[in-house]
C-alpha cells in the first residue's frame, strides 16, 4: 500500500480539493514557478507552449502539473514509489491528458527524451556524478534547461577548518549568528574533472526500504557531489549550451537567505533558430 502523504507540493484540483490543505501556500503561487514560466514564454520566446518538457525528480508532481496547465506536454520522472503514487493521484485529479509520469531513475532519461525543455530542481546535488548527468542532459535537451540546485563554494571556512576561534568567540559575544546553513560538506576535492564538496545522504548500508522513506534524498548513491558554482556554469557551457545565466528574478526579501544556503536558479539555453 502506497503512502499518499504529500510533503511539499500543495496543488488545488478543479473539484476544489487540495493535495495538502486549503490554508497552506500553493505551489502555483511560488515565485519560482512564476519566474520559470515567464522565462520560457518571454525570454526564450521561441518555445511554444505545446513544447515537450521533462521534470526530473518530480517528487509529488506539483511543478509538472503547473507546466502542463501552462500547455507544455509534460513528463515527470520520479524513482520513489510513494512519491510516484502521489504523482499518479495528481495526474488523475488534474484531468490533463498531456501530463504523464514515469517511475524510473533520472539517469535513464534518454529512454524518454529528448525534450524541448528540461526542468531539474532539487536533484543535481543528489547525484554522485553530476557532470556526467549534465552531459546527458545537454544531449536530451533541445532548447532550455532550468536548473535549481545547491552548489558549493571554493572558499568555505565552515568546511575547511579555517574558522578562527577568536573570530567565533567575538561573534558569540556580539550574538552574531552565521547566516550559512551547515550541510556538513567535505573539504574541496576534484571529482569528474571539477571542484566541489561531498555531501552525505544516508548510511552506505541503508536498504532500499529505508531509502524509500527518505522522500527528498538521493537514490542508490549514499553521497552526492556539490560542484562549485563556477565549475557548474562552465560545465553547462562545455556540455553544449550556448548561453548560461544565473537568474535572480524569483527572489524576494523573505528568500534572500537562498544565497547563504548556496542555492541558485540557472538557465542554460541552446541557440534558438
Ligand atoms: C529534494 S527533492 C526535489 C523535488 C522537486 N523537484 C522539487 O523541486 O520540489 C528530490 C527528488 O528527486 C528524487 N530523486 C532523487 N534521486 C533520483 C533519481 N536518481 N531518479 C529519480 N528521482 C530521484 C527524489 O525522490 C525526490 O523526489
Amino acid at each position: 500500500m502506497n503512502d499518499l502523504t504529500y510533503t511539499a507540493h500543495n496543488v488545488r484540483f478543479p473539484d476544489g480539493t487540495y493535495t495538502m490543505a486549503k490554508d497552506l501556500p500553493l505551489l502555483s503561487d511560488r515565485p519560482q514557478i512564476k519566474s520559470i514560466l515567464n522565462i520560457l514564454k518571454d525570454v526564450a520566446h521561441l518555445i511554444p507552449e505545446q513544447s515537450t518538457l521533462v521534470d526530473l525528480g518530480c517528487l509529488e508532481g506539483g511543478y509538472a502539473v503547473e507546466f502542463a496547465r501552462a500547455g507544455y506536454r509534460t513528463t515527470g520522472i520520479e524513482v520513489r514509489a510513494n512519491n510516484f503514487a502521489c504523482c499518479e493521484q495528481v495526474r488523475a485529479k488534474a484531468g490533463l491528458n498531456h501530463l504523464k509520469f514515469v517511475m524510473d531513475d533520472v539517469r535513464n532519461t534518454p529512454k524518454y527524451g529528448p525534450f524541448d525543455v528540461t526542468f531539474c530542481a532539487g536533484l543535481l546535488y543528489h547525484l554522485d556524478q553530476p557532470i556526467e548527468f549534465i552531459k546527458m542532459l545537454a544531449k536530451q535537451t533541445n532548447k532550455v534547461l532550468v536548473l535549481h540546485t545547491h552548489f558549493s563554494n571554493f572558499y568555505e571556512p565552515m568546511y575547511d577548518g579555517f574558522q578562527s576561534k577568536t573570530l567565533e568567540k567575538l561573534k558569540r559575544r556580539l550574538k552574531l549568528k552565521s547566516q550559512k546553513r551547515n550541510f556538513h560538506l567535505s573539504k574541496i576535492e576534484t571529482h569528474e574533472g571539477v571542484q566541489g564538496r561531498w555531501y552525505g545522504e544516508f548510511a552506505p548500508e541503508a536498504s532500499e526500504n529505508q531509502q524509500e522513506g527518505l522522500r527528498w534524498a538521493s537514490w542508490k548513491n549514499h553521497r552526492s557531489f556539490w560542484v562549485t558554482k563556477e565549475d557548474l556554469m562552465v560545465s553547462l557551457k562545455s556540455a553544449g549550451f550556448d548561453y548560461v545565466f544565473e537568474s535572480f528574478d524569483h527572489l524576494n526579501l523573505a528568500e534572500h537567505s537562498l544565497e547563504a544556503n548556496s542555492w541558485g536558479q540557472f538557465i542554460a539555453i541552446k541557440k534558438l533558430t
